[in-house]
């Protein structure tokens, strides 16, 4: 949700801070634009659109300090105008801003009654403008009452032509600030800044960062001046780059037999799993899992897995409705959450409901250093490297089988056996992985006979019914075909209305105890003249029968099946979208974080 960048040194500023916008447009892309100071000159770009499809050359402009932003709309429509950075009535302050100001309205109105005129209809603008009201001075104290007053989340970047200084200040949304030699960096996270410096500080709620040249001054809300570790990040440009690969979405899908092995290394030895996790297993009663989007789909499959293996009672919930129903939660409550970017605002706050009420936490988290792995009592990292692409793939894959050890270990810590088979299998599941790749070609012909459909459904049933939902999810996603999940046996409740000659369904039919069962649901829709295609096992040769299209994977157990049965729907989805010439990376509407509620 919106990216910021701010720099302070001697690069030159304009091409720097248009390539950061550039890596941080999977973010938001409604429109982007920057402010950059030049003695007591502010120049300013501000531009409609996406900046990956702006081809105009970039004037040369010279500056110290500059601050960009892309921005995903909240408030006002994605237009010029609306775009950041904002501006005080006297055009001396610059802000820009993701998150959202819930009092925006309010404060506008007071704003307006002392004669300060809005441009923009974006909640934004009455930073700037508040901040002006402040200012005597000092921007600090300026900034210091005006974000007392906000009420919402904010992650800011402010420079004044008085001042020479960025300014960095964040309240729930995220901001990470870069350490070089004679220069400094902000960003709302590490990818723009990578290339430059792997020292990162990550600034927390209510600190103010002063960005000079020569230095970061961090105080505390207090005002005190505060030593921060400075964190070094280990991965490098090349894994936020796409190589060879036509989208993100498609290199991160054939990342996966890495991705998995990533998130097993030095976690299985001598049939033990190895995690250091501050938990006490004796005195949880109850696991909650939380979490949004494909995320929560993991959490669902980890449900089955938790409960299976580890015997504790699991519960998941949506992390956006959570808090607000005021959940029953105590201290003998394990409330994990699970989240790729570490960063989504409703699954924070469901973990903040938690600790408020006295559960135990834990985070299943892919990006280092992110908010919610900062606040959570322990956490097992994905170590999936950067996820670029709007939909997730590889950290859906990663999640189950961190999700998987997590289960193995509570099993391990009841004192409770791991049948070495299961290890075995889980060691294969690269290579079987790799094997489901395979199917590439055959996967793009079938999405050439569907590119045209309006509608799809997808069936799985047990570990495979969330696979069914995040078939479903990935393909309205990108494609913006509308698309279904249901756990098969439903199907005649209701959905089996929706069959006829032009409804597509994907079943998954490997291997599993229900098998049998699942076959009658695909002779239902046959039977009712629907299309059918199935991901079934290779050896297979009844699901097979009754399909139109047949898609194979490699036989594995069960419980672990959802980590190769997703491949062929990541893969089905991707080139349906990629034929009908739709962004993958950056499908509308979306963002990559989604750090407002
Ligand atoms: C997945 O394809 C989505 N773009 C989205 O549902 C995502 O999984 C969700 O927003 C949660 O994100 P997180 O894992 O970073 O918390
Ligand atoms: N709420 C602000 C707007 O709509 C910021 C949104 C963002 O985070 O990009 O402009």
């Amino acid at each position: 949700m919106c990216g910021i960048i701010g720099y302070v040194g001697e690069r030159e500023m304009a091409p720097l801070l248009i390539n950061g916008l550039k890596k941080l447009e999977y973010r938001g892309y409604d429109s982007y634009g920057f402010c950059i100071k030049d003695g007591d000159r502010f120049h300013v770009l501000k531009k409609k659109g996406r900046i990956s499809e702006d081809e105009s050359p970039l004037k040369k402009i010279q500056g110290n300090f500059g601050i960009a932003h892309t921005r995903w709309a909240t408030h006002g429509k994605p237009t010029e105008i609306n775009s950041h950075p904002h501006f005080d009535c006297k055009k001396e302050i610059s802000i820009v801003h993701n998150g959202i100001i819930e009092n925006a309205e309010q404060l506008r109105k007071m704003l307006e009654k002392e004669k300060h005129v809005f441009v923009s209809e974006t909640d934004s603008e009455v930073i700037a403008h508040l901040i002006e009201k402040f200012y005597v001075n000092s921007l600090e104290m300026a900034v210091k009452k005006a974000i007392s007053l906000l009420d919402g989340s904010f992650a800011l970047a402010i420079i004044c032509k008085n001042e020479d200084c960025i300014l960095a200040v964040k309240r729930g949304s995220p901001l990470v600030l870069g350490v070089g030699k004679n220069e400094n960096f902000i960003a709302s996270d590490v990818v723009p800044i990578i290339e430059y410096t792997k020292k990162i500080i990550y600034l927390k709620d209510e600190e103010i960062a002063k960005i000079t040249k020569e230095g970061i001054e961090i105080k505390n809300s207090k005002g005190k001046i505060i030593d921060k570790k400075i964190a070094e990040i280990k991965w490098n440009i090349k894994q936020a780059e796409k190589g060879k690969f036509k989208h993100f979405m498609i290199k991160e899908i054939f990342e996966q037999p890495e991705v998995i092995k990533n998130v097993l290394r030095g976690r299985i030895k001598d049939n033990k799993i190895k995690l250091t996790l501050d938990i006490n297993f004796k005195k949880i009663n109850r696991i909650i899992l939380t979490a949004c989007g494909t995320s929560w789909h993991s959490c669902l499959i980890a449900k089955t897995l938790i409960e299976k293996y580890a015997q504790i009672p699991v519960e998941v919930d949506y992390a956006s409705e959570f808090r607000y129903r005021n959940p029953l939660v105590s201290k003998n409550d394990l409330l994990i959450a699970v989240s790729q970017s570490g960063e989504t605002a409703d699954t924070l706050a469901a973990i903040r409901e938690g600790k408020k009420k006295g559960a135990k936490t834990l985070g299943i988290i892919n990006v280092v250093g992110s908010t919610i792995s900062r606040e959570v009592d322990s956490g097992i990292y994905l170590y999936s490297g950067p996820e670029t692409g709007v939909a997730s793939t590889k950290a859906f894959t990663s999640q189950i089988m961190a999700l998987f050890l997590f289960a193995l270990y509570a099993r391990q810590e009841k004192k409770c056996k791991i049948d070495p088979r299961l290890i075995n299998e889980i060691k294969k599941l690269p290579e079987k992985i790799e094997e489901s790749l395979g199917e590439v070609k055959k996967i793009k012909s079938i999405a050439k006979k569907f590119v045209d459909s309006s509608n799809f459904l997808y069936f799985g049933r047990g570990i495979n019914y969330p696979v069914a939902l995040e078939g479903a999810l990935k393909l309205k996603e990108i494609s913006y075909i509308h698309a279904e999940g249901y756990p098969a046996a439903e199907m005649k409740h209701g959905p089996i209305a929706l069959i006829d000659g032009n409804m597509p369904s994907v079943f998954i039919a490997t291997h599993s105890k229900t098998f049998s069962k699942l076959i009658s649901n695909i002779e239902e829709v046959k039977a009712r003249g629907g299309k059918i295609i199935s991901i079934v096992n290779k050896e297979d040769k009844i699901a097979r029968k009754c399909s139109d299209f047949a898609i194979n994977v490699p036989r594995t157990i069960e419980d672990l099946s959802a980590i190769v049965n997703v491949i062929p729907l990541q893969l089905l989805s991707y080139f349906i979208a990629d034929m009908r010439g739709l962004d993958v990376d950056k499908p509308r509407n979306l963002a990559k974080s989604v750090t407002v509620e």
